[in-house]
């Protein structure tokens, strides 16, 4: 409770800002991107307690890593490497930002480019050097696995509730006829 507390006090002027609400309409790995900001941030929190790391950092960059609108990949503007600058950008409009959250967003991707440098092929024309996108802080690497941990939850998630529902329906048309 007293943790919760905590964290509603460095992330409500973000969670309540008009131009960050926005991001309730925009889909993320089967829910939307306001909730999944919120996810990352919350397990950011916990990490940085834990590994005694800056709270304020991890909290406020946690919920603006994924502050654009629209797609990834869907058109060329918005790409899964660009989105950290497009993210910062559009934070920088609203909100205060020190050095460290600012890298800490724009590094939030480094999962990704890891795995682009050991598995090239995956989308090929995304092309990055890992090192450009290695976190500079502690509070990076925390975002950058908190970001990484609840997407693969998030998507799991996504599938078992998209695959029970196509069994319920199957199951629903075999008693019916
Ligand atoms: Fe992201
Ligand atoms: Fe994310």
């Amino acid at each position: 409770m007293k943790l919760n507390k905590e964290y509603h006090n460095l992330a409500k002027d973000i969670l309540e800002n008009e131009y960050y609400l926005t991001l309730k309409n925009d889909a993320h790995h089967g829910s939307n991107r306001y909730d999944h900001c919120k996810r990352v941030s919350y397990v950011s929190f916990i990490m940085a307690k834990m590994f005694k790391g800056n709270t304020n950092d991890v909290v406020i960059s946690g919920l603006l890593h994924d502050f654009y609108y629209g797609k990834c990949n869907a058109n060329d503007k918005i790409t899964y490497l660009n989105h950290p600058r497009t993210s910062v950008n559009n934070s920088l409009k609203y909100f205060d930002l020190n050095e460290n959250e600012i890298n800490i967003i724009e590094t939030h991707m480094y999962h990704y480019a890891l795995v682009k440098n050991l598995l090239p092929f995956i989308n090929k024309d995304d092309k990055v050097k890992a090192r450009e996108y290695k976190p500079q802080s502690k509070e990076g690497y925390i975002v950058c696995l908190s970001d990484l941990l609840v997407s693969i939850f998030e998507v799991f998630h996504f599938k078992v509730r998209y695959t029970t529902c196509l069994y319920f329906i199957f199951l629903i048309n075999i008693i019916r006829y």
